[in-house]
């Protein structure tokens, strides 16, 4: 649905987007991930046809960028980052004038309104003048624009910011709803974001691709050893050299807790699931075992780890 063919963009001396590949399977939400900076509104304000790229291509929804710029901004709806609402208009006629400037033929505009305006669950505020309508309501009416001439492919630009942590849900939720009717492109540096809504992600630092995977490879390709914490509630003075013991285990770290339990983090090679041997030695040595979890690199770790260069390590 989305084909970008190294796509570069210059700003002057800066480099905002160095040679980026990507596609966009219909009916996916992709994520979009990275720092301030890292190029995603770049990005996506080249699909949506509001800035050329220096150099690369793209096709959005079987169109040229170049070539069927109008075309493709039929098929798009966008989210900007800063989103340009009319302040003086009332929100549903804000989105019948956008119905219009869209094409929507008159017959399914009311329609196609209210279908929207349930959709990004601004009743409330229909006949209410944007300019009056709080900041969360101003962004979800800005989401309602962008679906309301029933796109294909829909662009958001950080669509949950400056909402609050009920209407985040609802947003997320939103957006994961329409992915079976749209291609979905999101943008976000909120980590759980993209892993709660996104099927694939695009790691993006400093105008290149860093990583591209589902959420949950990412977590796993780039844990090179897992981790288990085993908490009980006394252990022997020879507790750590025993757990080190156990085949596959690659490290041991220890931390007493006030009432005089102890957590050991116990690391592993990634093919080697200690779990069972660590239940059983905590048992059979009668330490009183209090608790056994796997702990898992979050996103944001990962994140971390891809963006970090060895800058600091030359310097
Ligand atoms: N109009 C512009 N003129 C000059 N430089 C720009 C312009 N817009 C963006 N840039 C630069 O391009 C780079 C990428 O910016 P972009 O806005 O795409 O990042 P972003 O990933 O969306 O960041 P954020 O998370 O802050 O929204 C940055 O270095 C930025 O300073
Ligand atoms: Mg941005």
């Amino acid at each position: 649905m989305i084909e970008v063919s190294q796509l570069t963009k210059r700003y002057g001396e800066n480099l905002a987007l160095n040679n980026v590949s990507f596609k966009v399977n219909k009916g996916e939400i992709l994520g979009f991930l990275g720092p301030n900076g890292a190029g995603k509104t770049t990005t996506m304000k080249i699909l949506t046809c509001f800035m050329a790229p220096t150099s690369g291509g793209a096709r959005v929804a079987g169109h040229d960028i170049f070539e069927e710029s109008l075309d493709v901004r039929r098929n798009i709806g966008y989210l900007p980052e800063n989103v340009p609402l009319y302040q003086d208009l009332g929100v549903r006629d804000y989105l019948d004038y956008c119905a219009r400037l869209r094409g929507v033929p008159k017959d399914q505009r009311e329609e196609r309104i209210d279908d929207v305006i349930k959709k990004a669950r601004i009743e409330e505020v229909e006949n209410t003048i944007i300019r009056k309508c709080s900041k969360g309501y101003r962004q979800r009416v800005g989401i309602a624009q962008a679906l309301v001439h029933n796109p294909p492919v829909v662009i958001l630009d950080e669509p949950t910011i400056g909402l609050d942590p009920h209407q985040i849900i609802e947003t997320r939720k939103l957006i994961k709803s329409l992915a079976k009717d749209h291609t979905v492109v999101l943008s976000s540096h909120i980590l759980p974001e993209v892993s709660m809504t996104c099927e694939r992600v695009i790691i993006l630092n400093k105008g290149e691709i860093v990583a591209v995977d589902t959420p949950d490879n990412l977590t796993q390709k780039l844990q090179q050893s897992q981790k288990v914490q085993i908490q009980v509630r006394r252990a022997g003075e020879d507790a750590t050299t025993k757990i080190q013991d156990i085949e596959g285990v690659t490290n041991v770290g220890t931390a007493r807790t006030d009432r005089g339990a102890v957590t050991f983090t116990v690391e592993s090679a990634m093919d080697k699931d200690v779990r069972e041997d660590l239940a059983s030695l905590a048992v059979g040595s009668g330490w009183g075992l209090l608790e056994m979890k796997q702990i898992e690199l979050s996103l944001e770790q990962i994140f971390l780890q891809l963006t970090t260069t060895e800058e600091g390590v030359n310097n």
